[in-house]
């Protein structure tokens, strides 16, 4: 198959991508007002069955290990707080619209959303060391969270190809995305920008999603959180924590990590926090690991 083919087949299986559900889009917009109140918010939840259920759902899963029941749904909100409502919503809706595990082919869907959630919640608080304004601390966990989604529609529509790919990387001992241009001509920053562009989520989202693999040579406005994305993904692979496909993932150069004023060792001090986050998200996502 040519490029061009394969783009359009790329470009196809993306338009045909179900868009955000309306509830969702709107609650992000509510909780990125700082006067919102849960009760504002119970507003929204409320006329949307799904999300009403799925909020019940976790604050009386074990997780919280509540010995009463919580029955009204403003009060789940005051105890879960509006930014979990709304990490949560987001992340149900994304992952519950794009992915069933028959569609999976050669990515293992629990360690690629593991991979993504922990990339989320790595960078909110890389955003929140570098004291990142309270109201933009949300775009850092949906930039991770949806840092590597272009590989959804590489991996579902080009199965074939995508294995290919892998089997480069591992012969070669080289990052995926390489092996992805080698072996498609088209890697999963580029299909990404295309899914971010149709599902409207702002600039800073677009670029992280985009120069994650390649901070260094980022000279747009939003280098604060394209290095978070780029070194919150090195963390992941580092820690192993899921799997996103990328058995060599190549280090982003020192000075990423200088600018965010990170380590190794400041990563080991979050673990146990973004293993938290990861657990949460769970309960919604019924993963298994
Ligand atoms: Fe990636
Ligand atoms: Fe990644």
């Amino acid at each position: 198959m040519d490029k061009e083919n394969r783009l359009k087949q790329i470009a196809g299986y993306i338009n045909k991508m179900p868009s955000l559900p309306i509830s969702v889009t709107k609650v992000i917009e509510i909780c990125n007002d700082p006067r919102t109140s849960p009760a504002d918010l119970n507003r929204v939840i409320r006329v949307d069955p799904v999300l009403m259920g799925n909020v019940m759902k976790l604050i009386n899963s074990a997780y919280y290990g509540l010995s009463d029941q919580v029955t009204s749904l403003v009060r789940a909100i005051i105890m879960l707080g509006i930014n979990t409502v709304k990490n949560l919503s987001l992340s149900t809706a994304i992952l519950g619209t794009l992915s069933t595990k028959d569609q999976f082919q050669a990515l293992n869907m629990d360690g690629f959303w593991r991979h993504s959630l922990c990339v989320g919640a790595a960078a909110k608080l890389i955003a929140r060391h570098i004291k990142v304004d309270q109201k933009n601390l949300e775009n850092y966990f949906i930039a991770g969270l949806l840092h590597d989604i272009g590989k959804i529609p590489l991996n579902n529509k080009l199965p074939g190809e995508y294995l290919q790919a892998i089997s480069i990387s591992d012969r070669k001992h080289q990052s995926l995305v390489k092996s992805e241009t080698e072996a498609m001509e088209i890697n999963h920053t580029e299909s990404g920008h295309l899914i971010v562009h149709s599902w409207k989520l702002g600039e800073e989202i677009k670029d992280a999603v985009v120069y994650h693999h390649s901070p260094e040579s980022y000279e747009g406005k939003n280098k604060e959180i394209v290095y978070a994305i780029a070194a919150a993904n090195y963390f992941s692979n580092y820690f192993e924590i899921g799997f996103s496909g990328d058995r060599y993932p190549e280090k982003p150069q020192e000075f990423i990590f200088t600018e965010l004023g990170v380590t190794v060792d400041w990563f080991e001090g979050i673990e146990e926090t973004v293993n938290e986050e990861i657990n949460k998200a769970k309960i919604f996502l019924n993963m298994k690991k």
